[in-house]
């Protein structure tokens, strides 16, 4: 008999279909809406495979729901949203997408970067507005990326590479993660520096850590008070890391430049946060990984896990 796989959203066809030489498939038929919870708690009860986004929790509710659960395949490499501690208490695999969204993620990082320095989205509104009637000296002037100083939290994959990047721009790099980097360090002359020395010293500061507990509101008033009133910070990792309600307040009083968000504490972010009545604050709908043939790798990512679990192979890229 076929094992049972529950897909949590519409995937493309051509993804899904040669599974089913190893699976009895059901998903949820939608592509952008997320499945009801209830739903969600009913569909698990007879599956052995659960394929999710960042947008299901897989949590100890869900896992009182599914007594013959062995395997979660998560879209994405952050799996904030997944309680590994609670799997591994069941002898419950899970595996991500690490490697394949790592250039993709950095490139949109850099994307923030120039969007909030050369106030790109604010100006092209300035256009589309009508408000452009001369050249003047000091329109919409921003501030010089090249050869600034860009302090990284988080030096995993994509931290090392969105450095690698900032090299092309002469920037000085600095970065704070839990283990040194000394390789990278003589690699590519990035500084270790601590949080304190790093958020005063970097014009901009691009977060990249993951979220946890020790991650959870690292960013709050006091350290956005250190930052210089003329820096940048940009966060492509999850929404949680930073106090948004401090950051609103630092924004709103001028001691900040400006901020680049892909993420937010809750997705979708409210129409009517306060962040978003900010003009520099550049904000998008957590899009890091969005490019097509990312998307594309993370799904054959996962594809992989799950084909070797349906063949009784071992099962690579395994966060448990
Ligand atoms: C997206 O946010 C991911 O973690 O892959």
């Amino acid at each position: 008999m076929k094992k049972k796989l529950f897909i949590t959203r519409k995937f493309p066809t051509h993804i899904v279909e040669p599974l089913q030489e190893y699976y009895e498939i059901e998903q949820w038929e939608e592509e952008e809406e997320v499945i009801p919870r209830d739903k969600l708690l009913s569909a698990v009860t007879d599956c052995e495979v659960l394929w999710v986004t960042i947008a299901d929790q897989v949590d100890e509710e869900l896992l009182s729901h599914a007594p013959i659960l062995k395997l979660v395949t998560n879209l994405a490499v952050g799996f904030n949203n997944i309680d590994v501690k609670a799997l591994r208490k069941r002898g419950i695999m899970a595996t991500n997408t690490p490697g394949v969204l790592t250039n993709t993620t950095a490139d949109l990082v850099f994307g923030l970067l120039l969007a909030t320095a050369r106030r790109i989205p604010e100006s092209e509104r300035y256009l589309r507005e009508g408000k452009w009637k001369s050249w003047y000296p000091m329109q919409l002037v921003g501030k010089d990326v090249s050869g600034a100083t860009i302090g990284i939290i988080g030096m995993g994959r994509i931290g090392q590479v969105v450095a690698r990047r900032a090299k092309g721009f002469d920037m000085k790099i600095l970065y704070n993660n839990r283990r040194r980097r000394h390789e990278a360090e003589e690699m590519y002359g990035f500084k270790y520096a601590s949080l304190e020395e790093l958020l005063k010293q970097s014009d901009f500061v691009v977060i990249m850590t993951p979220y946890n507990s020790d991650t959870v509101g690292l960013i709050g008033a006091e350290e956005l008070a250190l930052m210089k009133d003329d820096a940048v910070l940009i966060n492509a990792s999850r929404g949680g890391i930073i106090d948004e309600d401090a950051l609103y307040h630092t924004l709103k009083n001028g001691k900040l430049w400006a901020a680049g968000l892909d993420v937010f504490e809750h997705e979708p972010i409210a129409l009517d946060h306060p962040l978003l009545t900010l003009p520099n604050v550049v904000a998008l709908p957590h899009i890091g990984s969005a490019s097509l043939e990312t998307r594309m790798a993370m799904f054959m990512l996962n594809v992989k896990a799950l084909t070797a679990y349906g063949q009784d192979k071992a099962v690579s890229n395994r966060i448990d």
